[in-house]
């Protein structure tokens, strides 16, 4: 391994995303990886790439001298390089532009590349550190950086304010069971399940607020939508209903949608990917009648249940565009939801799915505002009602009707890149069987 300190060079280095017409016949200073290189006619060619965008580097013994050319001949796939150089037009290379060598130097000489085009998932994920490389990896990864600006423009906009709720936390949101415990001094806590009961807090004191952050599930289930780490976008409306949450749900998702189709041309045509825009008002379909569509499928789905992995899948197959469930059982869904004060059985709450066999992207509705109300749904849920006081408290304390949901950003990635796995929606995927690299 070879590492050249350059420091001078760097500086005046362009990057390659700054490459363009204007540029031709000028000398610059590249760095970058070699992403490909080839021998053709006794001039070397090599496939450049810095992140920002790639060009091809055509290396010429006669225009470089025999060390550059000689460093040229050693170098290897994924070896940093600086190469300083005359920008040309040419019709044969990717892009239409070339650089022509001066100098070509190693900076870090990779050794032999493992990862081979036949390589299996399980040693992609191992290898995920080096396989970030990829192309369509790229290419993912530049949609989910699109996802996330298209919803900080839309609720920015919109007036929202961006809190950031603790990640480290006493009490549950979405139930016991999937909490992640960690020792805090002695004492039990666990790493955050959602921010919603902290972002209910804060409307009271910011009015409209959202947080795009981790969340942490001790999931075991292996399916391709869920993971132990995933980022989630959560809004929180004061005076406000289950469906004002419902409509800005169905407007972020249309955004989001639009944004990245003008955005990302280039990364969906890689992914092979052709998101449709959707159209407001969204679809709705009552819970109930999901349960038929799943139970026709063969699912044995009972009533009270919240809907499966492959319940959903069922479901969301049958349908073209997103759309709504609405009306959960009070039974399935976790203690803060209202009642639907014309028949309790079921909650003032939806789940917005991604049709195509994709399933749940987002979960939202109505919170309780009613102190009693909230301490009966707590005690019923077997929750314990001490470490709920501070948020019993806002009831005693002026909190209006609210409402507001959660958004999955790995899954509305996953979705709009048709990704065969939610994993593949992360830098570096967290699930039950992996926490490495
Ligand atoms: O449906 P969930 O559990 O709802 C909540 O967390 C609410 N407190 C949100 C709120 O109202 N503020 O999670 C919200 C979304 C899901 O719809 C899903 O997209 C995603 O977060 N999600 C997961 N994504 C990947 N892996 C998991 N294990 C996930 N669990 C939830
Ligand atoms: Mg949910």
């Amino acid at each position: 391994m070879v590492v050249k300190e350059l420091p001078e060079v760097w500086r005046r280095r362009k990057y390659l995303g700054d490459v363009d017409q204007s540029l031709v016949g000028k000398s610059v200073t590249l760095c970058g990886w070699v992403q490909r290189r080839r021998v053709h006619g006794g001039v070397q060619f090599i496939i450049l790439r810095d992140g920002t965008g790639t060009i091809q580097v055509s290396i010429h013994k006669d225009q470089v001298g025999k060390r550059a050319f000689g460093e040229a001949q050693k170098v290897t796939l994924e070896s940093s390089v600086t190469v300083e150089g005359v920008v040309r037009t040419d019709k044969r290379a990717p892009g239409g532009l070339e650089v022509s060598a001066r100098d070509v130097k190693i900076v870090s000489l990779a050794d032999t590349w493992p990862i081979q085009k036949t390589a299996g998932k399980v040693f992609l994920l191992d290898k995920r550190h080096l396989h970030l490389r990829s192309p369509k990896v790229k290419a993912v990864m530049l949609v989910r950086t699109a996802v996330c600006r298209a919803i900080r423009e839309f609720l920015d906009r919109d007036g929202f304010v961006e809190v950031h709720p603790p990640i480290l936390i006493s009490v549950a949101v979405e139930g016991g069971a999937t909490l992640f415990p960690i020792d805090y001094f002695g004492k039990e806590a666990y790493l955050t399940q959602s921010g919603q009961l902290y972002l209910e807090a804060a409307i009271t004191s910011l009015g409209k607020v959202y947080t795009m952050d981790p969340s942490f599930r001790a999931e075991k289930s292996r399916t391709r939508r869920h993971l132990t780490e995933f980022w989630e976008v959560e809004c929180e409306l004061p005076f406000a209903t289950h469906e004002d949450a419902m409509k800005l749900e169905e407007n972020l998702l249309t955004y989001i949608c639009s944004y990245v189709k003008d955005q990302c041309e280039e990364e969906l045509r890689l992914l092979k990917a052709k998101p449709v825009v959707p159209r407001p008002p969204f679809k709705r379909i009552k819970y109930d009648e999901a349960v038929r569509i799943a139970r026709k499928a063969g699912l044995p789905v009972k009533w009270g249940e919240e809907l499966g992995a492959e319940a959903e899948r069922a479901v969301s197959t049958r349908f073209k565009d997103p759309f709504f469930i609405v009306g959960f059982p009070t039974v399935s869904r976790s203690f803060y939801h209202k009642p639907d004060p014309k028949d309790p059985k079921i909650t003032l709450s939806s789940d917005l799915m991604a049709p195509g066999g994709y399933g749940e992207l987002s979960s939202g509705g109505q919170r309780i505002s009613d102190y009693d109300l909230l301490v009966k749904r707590i005690k019923e849920q077997a929750l314990p009602l001490d470490n709920y006081k501070w948020y019993l408290d806002l009831r005693r304390y002026g909190i209006p009707p609210h409402a507001g949901f959660g958004l999955g950003i790995e899954r509305t990635v996953r979705w709009i890149c048709k990704l065969p796995h939610i994993r593949d929606a992360c830098l570096f995927p967290r699930t039950p069987y992996r926490v490495y690299p």
